[in-house]
């Protein structure tokens, strides 16, 4: 029996499930699992969170808490809310487990003792005021390859690029603030560069493997592979197993995959089962699901510490998707725009496969693509309701009122029940092919002609109008075949679905060979009540949806504006001035007698001033922070030597003063109580 290890990418513990990660990795690699199993295979499909690193240590710090609570909390929200949507993982553990740490170190010390690792003491950033080394995501600055002024110091979230502190330009720490100094320290370095030539060969013999992960392992390779750091300046994390390394821990990219085989042997421990069968059997198929961020680390810097170590077998496929945008923007956690899975299943406790579904008919397999929730209503409403469930119905409530529930028996065959049995047998082998091959939407779309192709049966044998008992069986038999092997080939996509169908059929789920066969349900079968499939989604649901996206939408602008705000700078003093300079400016003050907007101009008001002496016009182009009526009857203060000038055929004698504020909006500079007209200003 053929063997496979299916991985799904350690999620950080540090934030809940968004559909991004579903659609990415997790769905996908559900689906590729579910369908194995269905054809017999012997699966381990492992998973669990990332409890380390800095992503952990600096949601802790945020959120005012230890890295431990931080990673209880989300293993446990993570872990049930893929349980709920039906993610059939065989293990999902975590690798802050004792025997994570214990695995993790030993690969590290063989590693060690084989010399593999080149021990390097470097100048590396420091912030002096926190006192500690600066790694990863512990300082920003600016992404070299595009400019982003908060690119982190292990990738720019930006363009993707991966990068080292040191490339940054403008550094600063995320801890307080500061400009970090250099200070020296001493690390073990995994040395890619000379391992080159046999990840080449390596990465070379897949050409099997999606265009967007081959496109991504070529770039790094054709930049040339550099050392990379294995330990980290930290205290969070998997102790480095070497005398001396106090306050050094494992680089979380060293230990997160190996968290795969731990997982699994923890999973072959509780289920009487070898796990070396599963990591050291040349004819095991490794295959790991990741999202796109994740490719180098899953193609190259694992695969070099595997074959350093020696004794693993090296991932088959790495079959990587891009990222799912969400109404236009792309998901980010930190400006809440997601929808988060926990949140989706409150809301829609019964709605699991219609949120599988959209995912997978829309995942982002080839280059990103987008979740609107208008797409989710179509696509539940015309293609779940109206195709699928559509179906499945009649043939159930037909059966039902024209045979009690009882299948009935098939007499002779027309021509449109054997053409419609035949290519009832060729879908399942054309679906799992798909499916073999990563092309999920594909399969799913495969499944759905099927749905289509028992309407099509219907509407075209017309059974509700027929006359004839005896033929009716015959349609009604036909059709129940194809609703026994529609639950079989939906299974992988929509497991609770294919349950609700196999429960209806009062039949045990069956093996993805049964699939396609013309007489899988017997005449003489009862069959259980029918229920319903799918339900529409009504507009308000959606628009409610919606509604929250838009004012975390305003809210997130809201904030960056205050950002921006925060950031810009009080500008340079000018170069200094003699009082005679000041002296020659005639400051006074007036009250505003009159106010109107300038004809055909956006941005002036024209103001007449009492000055004390007489009335004076000056303009001034303020109409976008002052309305003229509000002017009225106030007291400002004004240049009132400032040289005639005309705007807009008018003249204006004077300069009104004002105090611009960060946003750029302005106030007038009044006295703060009231003073004669005319009134010198110094
Ligand atoms: O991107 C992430 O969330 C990482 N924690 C994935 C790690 S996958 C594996 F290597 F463990
Ligand atoms: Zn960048």
């Amino acid at each position: 029996m053929q063997k496979y290890t299916v991985t799904a990418a350690l999620i950080y513990a540090n934030g809940p499930i968004h559909i991004g990660h579903l659609a990415g990795c997790y769905i996908p690699a559900d689906i590729y699992v579910r369908y194995l199993r269905s054809t017999g295979a012997d699966v381990a499909f492992i998973s669990g969170t990332d409890e380390h690193g800095v992503p952990i240590t600096v949601k802790a710090r945020l959120e005012g808490k230890t890295p431990q609570q931080v990673v209880d909390f989300y293993y446990e929200q993570i872990k049930k809310a893929f349980a709920d949507l039906g993610i059939s993982f065989d293990i999902y553990s975590r690798t802050s487990n004792p025997a994570h740490h214990q695995l993790s170190q030993e690969i590290f010390s063989t590693m060690y003792d084989k010399g593999f690792f080149d021990e390097e003491t470097n100048e590396q950033y420091y912030d002096e005021v926190a006192q500690q080394f600066l790694a990863d995501r512990y300082i920003v600055g600016e992404c070299p390859s595009c400019g982003n002024p908060n690119a982190y110091g292990d990738q720019c979230e930006r363009c993707g690029s991966t990068l080292s502190p040191t490339e940054l330009k403008n550094p600063h720490s995320t801890l307080s603030g500061s400009k970090p100094v250099m200070k020296p320290t001493k690390n073990w370095y995994l040395p890619l560069d000379r391992m080159q030539p046999d990840i080449e060969k390596y990465v070379n013999s897949h050409k099997e493997w999606k265009t967007n992960v081959l496109g991504q392992c070529q770039s790094w390779l054709k930049d040339g592979l550099r050392p990379r750091a294995m330990t980290r300046d930290l205290d969070w994390g998997v102790k480095v197993p070497l005398p001396d390394t106090d306050g050094k821990v494992l680089y979380v990219w060293f230990d997160a995959p190996i968290g795969y085989i731990t997982f699994t042997k923890e999973w072959a421990d509780q289920n009487g089962k070898n796990w070396e069968d599963y990591w050291k059997n040349k004819d095991t198929k490794l295959v790991h699901f990741i999202g796109k961020d994740n490719i180098v680390f899953h193609c190259i810097i694992f695969p070099a510490m595997l074959m350093a170590e020696g004794s693993y077998i090296l991932a088959d496929n790495v079959p990587a998707n891009e990222f799912m945008n969400l109404e236009g923007n792309k998901i980010s956690t930190s400006k809440n725009w997601a929808v988060w899975l926990h949140e989706y299943l409150e809301e829609f406790p019964d709605k699991q496969d219609e949120l599988r579904y959209v995912l997978s008919a829309n995942a982002p397999e080839t280059k990103d693509s987008e979740f609107t929730w208008k797409d989710y209503q179509t696509r539940v409403n015309s293609e779940l309701v109206g195709v699928f469930g559509n179906f499945v119905n009649r043939v159930l409530v037909l059966t039902h009122k024209n045979f009690n529930g009882v299948v009935p028996a098939k007499d002779t065959l027309r021509e449109i029940d054997t053409k419609v049995l035949e290519e009832l047998s060729g879908f399942p082998k054309v679906i799992g092919g798909a499916i073999s091959n990563y092309k999920f939407r594909e399969a799913l779309n495969l499944v759905m002609d099927l749905a289509r192709l028992g309407n099509k049966y219907l509407a075209d044998t017309e059974p509700w109008k027929e006359s004839d008992p005896i033929r009716v069986g015959t349609i009604m038999n036909v059709a129940i075949q194809i609703s026994a092997s529609l639950a079989i080939v939906s299974e992988p996509f929509l497991p609770f679905t294919a349950a609700k169908i196999f429960e209806m059929l009062n039949l045990d789920p069956q093996t993805w060979e049964s699939a396609g066969r013309v007489d899988m349900i017997v005449a003489g079968h009862k069959l259980n009540p029918a229920q319903l499939l799918f339900t529409k989604i009504e507009d308000s649901v959606v628009e409610k949806q919606v509604q929250r996206l838009l004012e975390i939408k305003k809210m997130n602008e809201l904030e960056a504006k205050k950002r921006e705000d925060e950031i810009k700078e009080v500008p340079e003093l000018k170069a200094s001035i003699q009082y005679d300079d000041f002296a020659k400016l005639d400051i006074r003050v007036g009250t505003i007698l009159e106010a109107e907007k300038v004809a055909k101009s956006d941005k002036l008001l024209k103001f007449l001033i009492d000055d004390g002496i007489e009335k004076r016009t000056i303009l001034s182009g303020i109409a976008k922070y002052f309305k003229p009526e509000e002017m009225i009857g106030k007291q400002v203060t004004f240049l009132a030597n400032l040289a005639p000038r005309k705007m807009m055929g008018v003249e204006s004698n004077g300069m009104i003063l004002m105090a611009e504020d960060r946003d750029g909006s302005l106030a007038l500079l009044q006295p703060h109580k009231a003073v004669w007209n005319g009134g010198p200003v110094s």
